[in-house]
């Protein structure tokens, strides 16, 4: 039997109101398949426990983290907690502490009415986008001189390492040659002339080592042009941490929008736990009133038994999601439906027990 230890940390918002529904799911897996049991902890981690402690986390709250396999993750921010708080002191502490520099990011669109682009159906829109996830834009490096002074100076500067660089690179080439697929890079070395054309050049030389590989390489405003009137250009995508965020959003638009999208914050080396999480934020428009979407909550699930090595569990989740939005039967209101965050997750159980 195998036995995983998972760290529940639901957040702000509707990050509550979708993780149950993750957890509903894995537990209704552990039901159905008795070579495996998860078993969970919950941590009160997020803007409440800020207004109360403030701070975002426990001090220790990394070494409590340490021990699990994997953290399942709501969403952090809410009105009141400025929001470079709630990111800073919470999930970029775990990204960072656990070094979790890889980001993994499907944009695959599972029904051709989700997409706002014309004419463009599920095989058209089918990627891999690989974030850098620990450094680049995000490195917290730089300086605000005169605060508040005419002379005001704000600085923020890229760090972008050989090691940081050079590692996505390699994880993004070895994903795309045991996937058989080709590997795009995007940058912008034509403006930042330091970082990416650093960036530029790690690409052409790792990738000397993968001639089996089929490259691209674009800048990041055609990129983002091609992400809406050529999708089919892209199969495995690997970029900075900024471009990776900004573009992995038109990911979310062409394929039904912040209520599908997921990504999982990797440490490859599995020295410390990963993290999965939808990747839209704590919803406080919708916040409390159980309308939201659990699809991307439940889809990190599918990317959290991938990673434990359960893909055919992964599978299951993905084809089970692409059956609930094929019927248009019960799904929430930002897909036109009429049901409730926990009525999906509930039909979701229900579907995935019919199956065996
Ligand atoms: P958001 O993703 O929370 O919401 C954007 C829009 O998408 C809203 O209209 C919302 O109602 C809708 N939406 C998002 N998730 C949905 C779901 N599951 N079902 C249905 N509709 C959904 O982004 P926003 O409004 O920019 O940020 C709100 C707060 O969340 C901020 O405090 C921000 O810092 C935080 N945030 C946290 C993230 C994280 O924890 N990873 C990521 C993005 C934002
Ligand atoms: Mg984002």
């Amino acid at each position: 039997m195998k036995k995983w230890k998972i760290a529940l940390v639901p957040g702000d918002g509707i990050g509550p109101e979708v993780v149950a529904e993750g957890v509903k799911v894995l537990q209704a897996i552990e039901k159905l398949d008795n070579t495996l049991s998860f078993e969970f902890e919950r941590f009160p981690w997020g803007c409440e426990y800020y207004i109360e402690h403030q701070k975002m986390m426990a001090d220790d709250g990394i070494e409590q983290l340490k021990e699990f396999d994997a953290i399942y993750l709501g969403a952090v921010g809410y009105p009141g907690v400025p929001d470079h708080i709630s990111l800073w002191d919470l999930l970029l502490k775990i990204r960072k502490g656990f070094d979790q520099y890889v980001n993994l990011r499907p944009v695959r669109l599972l029904n051709e009415e989700l997409t706002p682009i014309k004419n463009k159906s599920e095989k058209d829109i089918d990627f891999l986008v690989i974030r850098e996830n620990s450094e680049g834009e995000y490195a917290g490096a730089g300086d605000w001189l005169f605060k508040g002074k005419k002379e005001e100076v704000v600085l923020q500067t890229g760090v972008f390492s050989r090691k940081g660089t050079e590692r996505i690179i390699r994880y993004a080439f070895e994903e795309a040659r045991k996937q058989q697929k080709s590997l795009t890079s995007i940058s912008k070395a034509n403006a930042l002339n330091y970082s990416m054309v650093f960036w530029d050049e790690v690409f052409e030389e790792v990738g000397k080592e993968y001639p089996d590989v089929k490259t691209e390489s674009y800048l990041v405003d055609a990129a983002s042009m091609f992400f809406v009137m050529q999708p089919e250009r892209f199969e495995i995508v690997v970029t900075s941490n900024l471009f990776g965020d900004i573009l992995t959003d038109i990911g979310a638009a062409i394929t039904g929008g912040m209520g599908l999208a997921t990504g999982a914050n990797v440490n490859p080396e599995r020295n410390y736990p990963s993290m999965f999480e939808p990747v839209h934020g704590s919803a406080p428009d919708i916040a409390g009133q159980g309308i939201a979407n659990p699809i991307a909550a439940i889809w990190s699930v599918a990317q959290m038994l991938e990673h434990f090595g359960e893909e055919e569990w992964g599978s299951v989740v993905v084809e089970t999601i692409k059956e609930i939005i094929d019927e248009k039967k019960v799904l929430t209101p930002d897909l036109g439906g009429k049901h409730s965050t926990s009525e999906v997750g509930d039909y979701f159980v229900e579907k995935i027990a019919g199956k065996l």
